[in-house]
């Protein structure tokens, strides 16, 4: 399979090869629009799921952005829309196969901090994967990474810094925090919520973690932004929407482009 997929892509790449991989959350795909030298549907990818969710595109994206070579997916594949945990952390895998060395891992959450606003980018220091599942069992490739790999340190301290330095020239008050990720489709609960805050998390969302988990295990350097796009449930009296996601997504892209354009000039 992973033979199939490489040789497709090859047949596009033409030895271009990405050092540096993207993956682009809900609202946030703009980046990849404006950048694309070639771009490659999912469906077309032997061995990709097709991303089926409205304000996600679905391509694979090459650019190069200054002077860094960049792989972009514009859309990611969720867990909610059916598919395994394998299928939706395949293409980290290829990333990794493609030569890919740093990932940059973006994505709505909902503010599960009381201090967060709508419109904050939190840095993500760690997570907590509260989705029922890991991307890892199964059987274990150890051309990819161990058995039991190690993830105490599965947000890389050094890349923070240079994400921090960039938000400083840029004057993003950048906040830091720990991801949990649900399953989804379903919003959590206000209690759901409340728990999260007890367990120590600052946001909640329904993706990143799978890809997080995979992209370490596989020795590739992890940065993980969210976009705060909404309180999570039981913080405000308002009905969470994905209308409302969206909708702070394209009020924070501009801010969230810059950084992540900065960003990959100093990785
Ligand atoms: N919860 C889960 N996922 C999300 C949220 C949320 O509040 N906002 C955006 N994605």
């Amino acid at each position: 399979m992973m033979k199939d997929t490489l040789d497709y892509i090859e047949t596009f790449t033409d030895g271009f090869k990405p050092e540096i991989g993207i993956v682009l959350g809900s609202g946030l795909g703009e980046l990849a629009d404006k950048y694309c030298e070639f771009a490659i549907p999912y469906e077309k990818i032997p061995g990709f799921s097709k991303s089926t969710i409205e304000g996600h595109k679905g391509q694979l994206v090459f650019a190069t952005i200054g002077n860094r070579r960049v792989v972009m997916m514009q859309g990611r594949i969720h867990y909610y829309e059916g598919h395994s945990m394998q299928e939706i952390t395949y293409p980290i895998k290829v990333m990794k196969k493609l030569g890919v060395e740093k990932v940059i891992l973006t994505n709505a959450a909902g503010a599960v901090n009381k201090s967060y606003r709508p419109g904050d980018i939190m840095v993500i220091t760690d997570h907590i994967n509260m989705m029922g599942a890991n991307p890892l069992v199964g059987v274990n490739d150890e051309t990819l990474g161990v058995r039991f790999p190690d993830m105490s340190e599965i947000y890389n301290k050094n890349l923070i810094k240079i994400v921090d330095a960039a938000g400083r020239i840029l004057k993003i008050d950048l906040k830091h925090g720990v991801y949990i990720a649900s399953s989804g489709p379903s919003y959590e609960t206000p209690a759901e919520i409340k728990m999260a805050r007890y367990a120590g998390a600052d946001a909640a969302g329904m993706s990143t973690v799978p890809e997080a988990i995979v992209a370490n295990y596989c020795g590739m350097k992890v940065i993980g932004l969210s976009c705060i796009t909404n309180y999570a449930a039981g913080i405000s009296t308002k009905k969470l929407s994905h209308d409302e996601v969206i909708e702070t997504a394209n009020k924070v892209k501009t801010k969230f482009m810059d950084l992540v354009l900065l960003v990959l000039k100093n990785i």
